[in-house]
């Protein structure tokens, strides 16, 4: 046991209070666990939210990136760090996914994590590279029905968003392309624009300065609504294309390791909620189509119950399409 944590838990016992306990957290930087390679989504949102979570902490938040395995190494580092403070993890729906997909994860949804609160929702688009002939959704679905599982897919690893999305779009067109996984968007992204894979599902964040440099194409919005966003104004979503219904809508939230002093979780949701608050930091993330939340479920409690029926919902889903990995 570190000297915070059994300084929280010696003045949990002695005062028998927890307003006492860990009074002084945060004594030292604190560190975002993203686990996708840096400069994709994950990476982007951790840097936005470590930037603003700086002043109501006090302290210096550091960016670590554990990436692989579609999220789940850097998932199961943070479920076995010290419950401290310290180190926290950012996470989209793959928390709520790879437990259906993965038959042995190293840690448990949602019991190994306190959850602490969402951080926002972040609406993804189908990319495909720039010299793709197609220049229509329909262009695309008769392109992909006549190359058959020629066609490639690149995403950021079993688990993902992207990947998550990836199979909803083969099982809405009834048909297999073949998947190649990556340590997360950045590095597809390079490969994609470079034309050595075909499609990509990808956040807006990412793909918006992509669509805007014409760097790639772009075929629909993978959720319900269409974006206001100068980039994707004429593009429509891809339920209104004929895959009815297709909603694959990403959300990221904070985490901290299950059996960290509610204390210190009390200070960490606190300084969630400002940061969330800053003007800067929703300028940004709306100009890239990000709506930052500000409902219950930046709530610890509401975050949970929102994680729980996310997992059921997709464990649902994923089990229909049988898909999972050893
Ligand atoms: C994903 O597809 O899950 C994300 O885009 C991963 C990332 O942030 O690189």
């Amino acid at each position: 046991m570190n000297n915070t944590v059994w300084r929280c838990v010696a003045g949990l016992a002695l005062a028998g209070s927890a307003t006492l306990a860990c009074a002084d957290f945060p004594e030292k930087p604190v560190t975002l666990v993203v686990p996708f390679a840096a400069g994709g989504p994950s990476d982007k949102i951790a840097r936005d939210l470590a930037e603003a979570l700086r002043k109501p902490l006090g302290q210096t938040v550091i960016i670590e990136n554990a990436a692989g395995a579609g999220g789940t190494i850097g998932s199961a580092k943070v479920a076995r760090a010290t419950p401290d403070g310290y180190t926290l993890l950012v996470h989209h729906i793959g928390m709520a996914t790879a437990p259906a997909l993965y038959r042995k994860l190293g840690y448990k949804v949602p019991e190994d994590f306190e959850p602490l609160g969402l951080i926002n929702e972040a609406p993804s688009v189908l990319i495909g590279k720039p010299t793709l002939a197609a220049n229509s959704f329909a262009e695309l679905r008769q392109w992909i029905a006549s190359n058959g599982g020629k066609v490639n897919l690149a995403n950021a690893g079993l688990g993902s968003a992207s990947h998550l999305c990836g199979l909803m779009f083969q099982s809405a067109l009834k048909t297999n392309m073949t998947p190649v996984p990556y340590k997360g968007t950045a590095p597809a992204m390079t490969d994609l624009i470079g034309g050595q894979v075909d499609l990509m599902c990808e956040q807006a964040t990412n793909a918006v300065p992509q669509i805007e440099g014409k760097k790639v194409k772009v075929y629909g919005i993978t959720s319900l609504q269409r974006l206001p966003l100068p980039a994707l104004k004429d593009t429509a979503t891809l339920s209104e294309s004929g895959l009815k219904d297709f909603n694959v809508q990403v959300w990221h939230g904070l985490y901290a390791p299950r059996g960290t002093p509610p204390e210190v979780l009390a200070k960490l949701n606190a300084a969630l909620r400002t940061a969330l608050k800053d003007a800067e930091l929703i300028k940004r993330e709306e100009a890239l189509g990000l709506t930052v939340v500000a409902d219950d479920r930046l709530d610890p409690a509401g975050h949970k119950k929102f994680l729980i029926a996310e997992k059921a919902r997709w464990s649902k889903v994923i089990q229909d399409a049988g898909e999972y990995a050893d």
